[in-house]
């Protein structure tokens, strides 16, 4: 599984966005140890903070069934340069240790962090 495909099922789940409110629309796919891809979009909702994110959906439809390791998780969105993923599932990512995230817009542009990078001094218990 190449970043290339990785962001390319990233792409595929950003069609499924439920955003009406934002109408900003991202897409997320996370690869875990054994191979697997769990792809996810953002949900809002009309009561605006109950909104989900891309990557959060994608880690949580993953860990819901039985994952615990992963490798990489790729974000996408028409943002001006790559999607940058937000504090909150920077959180959930450091704590289901996601070690490399590929970020990506819709112009072709990629950038590829380490959690570390993107967390630093993260919390943990
Ligand atoms: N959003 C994501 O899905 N991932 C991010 O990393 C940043 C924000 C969503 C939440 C909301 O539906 C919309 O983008 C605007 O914030």
């Amino acid at each position: 599984m190449t970043d290339e495909e990785l962001i390319d099922i990233a792409r595929q789940y950003r069609k499924h966005s439920y955003s009406p409110y934002s109408r900003f629309k991202v897409g997320a796919a996370v690869l875990t140890a054994g191979g697997k891809i769990y792809g996810g979009c953002n949900i809002e909702n009309s009561s605006y903070g109950l909104t989900v994110c891309a990557e959060r959906t994608a880690i949580f439809k993953a860990v819901s069934e039985g994952e615990r390791e992963f490798e990489a998780l790729a974000v996408i969105a028409g943002t001006e340069g790559p999607c940058s993923p937000c504090g909150a599932c920077r959180q959930v990512m450091a704590d289901f240790r996601i070690p490399r995230i590929i970020m990506a817009n819709l112009r072709g542009e990629v950038k590829t962090a380490s959690l570390a990078e993107l967390l630093p001094f993260a919390f943990g218990l």
